[in-house]
Formats: structure tokens, C-alpha cells, sequence
């Protein structure tokens, strides 16, 4: 049987280029109205999407006068969405370092109920430096702390959504038992971050768990991703070093012990389709031209800490010195990888550089048609890229339709995509094996 895509739509803003929110074609709703998430999530699941995602990032910054964002909390527009859709996986993202196991653990929970089991977890934490302004820290944790910390994390959680066994709930009316408390224990966890008791408040969920999405690319994140990971979202910007990419996180997962199946690859793809190639560049050249260079340099700048980069001019070629040693970045330190590398490749200048960063953020690019889409997909699962793809599209709703309308019956055509959904929680869809817990025993 062929290799089959799994495709997860990545709904950000109203399209993930940054001028996406002032073009003509992209959704006229308010960026807080539940009525777009709705309206696009359905359209993802319509086209048998195996899952939609929502990122996360806590704080707000001065780019804001000139760039919209995805505005409303992930989790609680998950509860909404969980609600007004019935097949397709919903993935939201929540952070390691500004959270608490506890809250994380009953509010995923409690979603994998609302949902019938189709929650996965973006598993982040959280790079921004400013957002530790918000919890009362003055100064960022380190890259390596926040995964250090990351890892206790898990500990945590998964004991709390195994504190109870699959079958602890009775609710026999008759007996007047309602849960069988010798199969809800305690954790009682105590590490160097965190101090949990347990068990958790809410029932075992239909998953077990949600499903384990990560995300950070360095040395370090890929290594956590090994451990945990389910799913892998990813940016790269060439073939090669998706090739890379998929092979080094295949052979850590086999080195953990655990079955590479078990962890798809999911690099993003940020499409610009048209019905002929020059419908394509159009878009693409009106989204350009709607970009402002400067909200690119001062995202630029957050993506390496805040360093200052305003001396840069805008047309003289770039050098990698131009930028900190992306090892020493505390920040989005792979994506600092990716930039440098572009740099190093390609020598741009910064207008260049930025007007590539601008429709998504160092993500894949390509302009072409809908047979054009499919081919590089399929090239991609038989090429030893991806496992399917992390669709961005750059303009909200009009690419995704597009891509739902016009892709999806071609790589269905090609025995690629799946014509019909088969289960009925995002596990299935992703082809991920269901953590049981029958029986636990007092400790
Ligand atoms: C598709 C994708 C989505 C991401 N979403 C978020 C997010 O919502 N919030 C966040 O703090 N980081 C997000 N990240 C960043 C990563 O989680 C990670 O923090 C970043 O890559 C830096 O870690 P690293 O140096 O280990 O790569 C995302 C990354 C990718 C590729």
C-alpha cells in the first residue's frame, strides 16, 4: 500500500503571511470571532484533514500596530471548536515553562472528553523572551533550563493522566458505587520543579492522553521530541535539510527504544496556488507588496533575543556575522539555525531575507498549481521528507479552499490521501497507538 499524507492545517492569523490581514482575499471576520476559527476548521475537515493547530505565544509587542495575530486563547477556542466539528483532531498549544502540570493535565483532559478524543498537545517552552514579564520573572529561562524543566513536566502529566485506570469510573447506580478509588492513586511526585500529589480531578479521557506534539528543532528539542513526541512540526526551508531532519529524528526515536511509526514528521508548507502558475505569482507579488520590511526586522530581532539589528541596511548583502551564534541563542534558537543558514547559502540582503521570512516565518515556499502542490507532496513522502505536510497556508481562507477543493481530489486520485475518515479520535487518524491502563496497583 502506498505511503498516505497526514495533513494538519496550522490556522494563524488570516494566513500566515504577515500581510495577509490587509489582502483583499482573506477572511473579512474579526480576528476574535469564533466564526473564522469555526468556519475554517470545518473547511479542514470537510477536505478529511486529519487535524487543525493553534499556537501560542504569551506576549504582545510594538509589531502589533502594523501585523495582526491569532488573538484568543488556544485551549478555550479548542472547547468551541470540539463542539461545532465532529471528525477532525484538534491540536492546541500550551507551555511547559509558564504553566502548571496540574491545570495543563485536567484542562487537555477535560478537552479529550468534550472532543471524543481527538485532542493533541503542542507541547512548547515557550521561546519569547518577554513573555517572562508576564509571570513574574525578570529575566527568560535558559534554553537548556526550559527543557530541563520540560522534562520534569512530563513526568508529571503522565502520571496524572494515568492516575486512573481506563475502567475506575462504575457509575452503577444499583450498587451505588460511582468509581472503584483502589484504580485513582496518586502521584505523589516530588522533583526539583514541581510537587504534585495527584491524582488527577477528571476521568481517564478517551486517548489516555492527548496526542504529544513538539515542535523546537535544536540539538536539545529534537532530543525531547525523541522522548515524547507524536507528531513533529518543523521548519525548513530546503529539501535537503528536511531530508536531514527526518532521518536524524527517525533514528533518535529508534535509539529511545520506540517504534519510528510512532512519531510522524510533519514539516510546514506555506503554498501559494493558483489555477495557472502566473494566477499563483500574482498573489504571491500582492502579498509582498502589502509587507512592511520593518515589522521583518523587528521580528527578526525577537527571534535572536532582541538583539538590535537596526543598523542593518536594508540593501547590502548580509553576512552570518550580521547575527549572534545561533548556539548562544537563549530565543527560537532552530530558527535562528534556519536564518543563518539562508545567510550563509544565499548571501541576501535584508530586504530579501525578510521579504522570504514574511510568508512564513522560514517555513517551506512554493508558488505553483494544484498538480503542482500534489506533485511536491508526493515527492516528499517518497523522498524521505515528511510523513505529510503542516499546511500554512499564506492567505486565510482562500488558499486552504483552494487546497481543499482542488489538492486533496488529486492526492486522493493518486491513492495518497485517505477518502474517507476511518476512526473517529485524532489517534487514529495519525495512525498512533491508544496508551492503556487497566489496572493500577496501590504503591
Ligand atoms: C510549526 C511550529 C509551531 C510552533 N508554535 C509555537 C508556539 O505556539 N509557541 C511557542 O512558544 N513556540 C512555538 N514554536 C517554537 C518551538 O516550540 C520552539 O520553542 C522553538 O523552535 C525553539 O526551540 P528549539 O531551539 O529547540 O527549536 C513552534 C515551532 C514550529 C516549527
Amino acid at each position: 500500500m502506498k505511503k498516505q499524507a497526514h495533513i494538519n492545517l496550522f490556522i494563524a492569523s488570516r494566513g500566515h503571511h504577515e500581510a495577509s490581514w490587509r489582502h483583499p482575499d482573506s477572511s473579512p471576520y474579526a480576528l476574535t470571532d469564533i466564526e473564522y476559527y469555526k468556519g475554517v476548521t470545518q473547511k479542514a475537515e470537510q477536505g478529511l484533514f486529519d487535524s487543525i493547530f493553534l499556537a501560542d505565544h504569551l506576549s504582545v509587542r510594538g509589531e502589533v500596530r502594523r501585523t495582526a495575530r491569532t488573538w484568543l486563547e488556544p485551549i478555550t477556542v479548542l472547547a468551541s471548536l470540539a463542539v461545532s466539528t465532529s471528525r477532525i483532531g484538534l491540536i492546541a498549544t500550551a507551555s511547559t515553562t509558564y504553566t502548571e502540570p496540574f491545570n495543563l493535565a485536567r484542562q487537555f483532559a477535560s478537552l479529550d472528553h468534550i472532543s471524543n478524543g481527538r485532542i493533541g498537545w503542542n507541547i512548547v517552552t515557550s521561546w519569547l523572551a518577554d513573555a517572562a514579564l508576564n509571570y513574574g520573572d525578570t529575566r527568560q529561562v535558559s534554553h537548556s533550563d526550559r527543557y530541563e524543566r520540560a522534562e520534569e513536566f512530563m513526568t508529571v502529566v503522565n502520571g496524572l493522566w494515568d492516575s486512573w485506570a481506563d475502567d475506575a469510573v462504575i457509575d452503577d447506580r444499583n450498587s451505588g458505587i460511582y468509581a472503584d478509588y483502589e484504580n485513582i492513586n496518586p502521584i505523589d511526585h516530588h522533583g526539583e520543579f514541581y510537587d504534585v500529589r495527584g491524582p488527577l480531578n477528571v476521568p481517564r479521557s478517551p486517548q489516555g492522553r492527548p496526542v504529544f506534539v513538539q515542535a523546537g528543532s535544536s540539538e536539545t528539542g529534537r532530543r525531547f521530541a525523541s522522548r515524547h513526541a507524536e507528531a513533529v512540526f518543523t521548519a525548513q526551508m530546503e529539501k535537503k535539510t528536511a531530508q536531514d531532519f527526518y532521518k536524524n529524528i527517525k533514528s533518535l526515536v529508534q535509539s529511545e527504544g520506540r517504534d519510528i511509526n510512532q512519531t510522524l514528521i510533519l514539516p510546514g508548507l506555506s503554498p501559494v496556488i493558483g489555477s495557472t502558475e502566473s494566477e499563483a505569482k500574482k498573489i504571491a507579488r500582492e502579498l509582498d507588496d502589502l509587507s512592511d520590511p520593518e515589522v521583518g526586522r523587528e521580528r527578526l530581532s525577537h527571534r535572536f533575543g532582541g538583539v538590535d539589528l537596526s543598523h542593518l541596511s536594508m540593501d547590502d548583502p548580509l553576512s552570518p556575522e550580521d547575527f549572534p551564534d545561533p548556539e548562544t541563542v537563549q530565543a527560537a534558537r532552530s530558527r535562528t539555525e534556519v536564518i543563518v543558514g539562508i545567510v550563509k547559502r544565499e548571501k541576501p540582503t535584508l530586504r530579501q531575507l525578510l521579504s522570504k521570512l514574511a510568508t512564513a516565518r522560514g517555513h517551506f515556499l512554493f508558488t505553483g498549481t494544484p498538480e503542482q502542490v500534489a506533485d511536491l507532496i508526493q515527492d516528499w513522502l517518497n523522498d524521505g521528507v515528511s510523513d505529510g505536510i503542516n499546511l500554512m497556508p499564506p492567505l486565510l481562507p482562500h488558499v486552504l479552499d483552494i487546497f481543499v477543493d482542488e489538492v486533496v481530489p488529486i492526492l486522493q486520485k493518486r491513492g495518497l490521501f485517505r477518502t474517507s475518515y476511518e476512526g473517529t479520535t485524532l489517534r487514529s487518524h495519525y495512525g498512533l497507538v491508544r496508551p492503556n491502563k487497566k489496572k493500577i496497583t496501590n504503591v
